[in-house]
């Protein structure tokens, strides 16, 4: 899978992919994550990619050309599945999302900055509108790192035992049971005897009880989907 990102503060993306498993993703092949800096195709001598808004208000907006020209260029050299753009203002990410986005082959994000960005970039080019929760950060680059994380793990071959993606939490809209390791007992804690039994068809019976506990206790609302 490929995953292109346009944004205006590229270094922010530097680390995010530099680590765990979605380094190893890409050292393997498996993803291969670009990110364009927009301010190389920003106008004029001084590269400009934001400008005030039509009407009046606070903030900068970018502007459309830099990412139009941006857009088009990574076009003439693949055809996207989806180009995204990463905005509070959208359907918030989940689970299911990021499973279906992990089955495409070229994706394209654009991170917003600053107030946004032209509402004529999201009617003619954006397939899909992503939040990554009910709150503002400062731009869009956190969020699509969030976002290819999410993706990426999902891959086959990401994680080694591919069973521990699927057993995420909300794979199957349900928080995930808790985990112990080593020592068995500390500070008179101790881990319960059903994980030191050896029997895993019970084992198994307890997760399933413990995170349907969990989810009702945190989050119920999952349990009516
Ligand atoms: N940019 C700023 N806040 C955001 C959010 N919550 N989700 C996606 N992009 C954002």
């Amino acid at each position: 899978m490929r995953i292109d990102i346009i944004s205006a503060a590229p270094n922010l993306l530097k680390s995010p992919f530099n680590h765990s498993i979605i380094k190893r993703a890409q050292q393997r092949g498996i993803a291969e994550i670009i990110v364009h800096d927009l301010r190389e195709y920003g106008l004029g001598k001084y590269k400009q990619i934001d400008d005030t808004q039509f009407g009046g208000g606070a903030g900068m907006i970018l502007m459309l050309e830099p990412i139009v020209n941006c857009i088009k260029k990574l076009q003439s050299e693949r055809t996207y599945d989806d180009i995204i753009y990463m905005t509070p203002d959208a359907k918030v990410l989940n689970q299911s999302t990021a499973n279906s986005l992990s089955l495409k082959e070229n994706i394209l994000i654009l991170a917003g900055h600053y107030k946004g960005v032209d509402q004529r970039i999201r009617d003619k080019y954006i397939t899909k509108e992503i939040s990554i929760g009910d709150y503002v950060i400062t731009g869009g680059e956190l969020a699509a790192a969030v976002l290819v994380d999410a993706i990426v793990r999902l891959i086959p071959g990401a994680i080694g035992d591919e069973q521990s993606a699927l057993t995420d939490s909300f794979q199957d809209n349900l928080l995930s049971p808790p985990v112990y390791t080593r020592p068995a007992e500390f500070e008179g804690m101790k881990v319960p005897d059903i994980l030191l039994s050896g029997n895993f068809p019970k084992i198994d019976d307890w997760r399933i009880d413990k995170a349907f506990e969990r989810t009702q206790k945190i989050r119920p609302d999952l349990l009516k989907k």
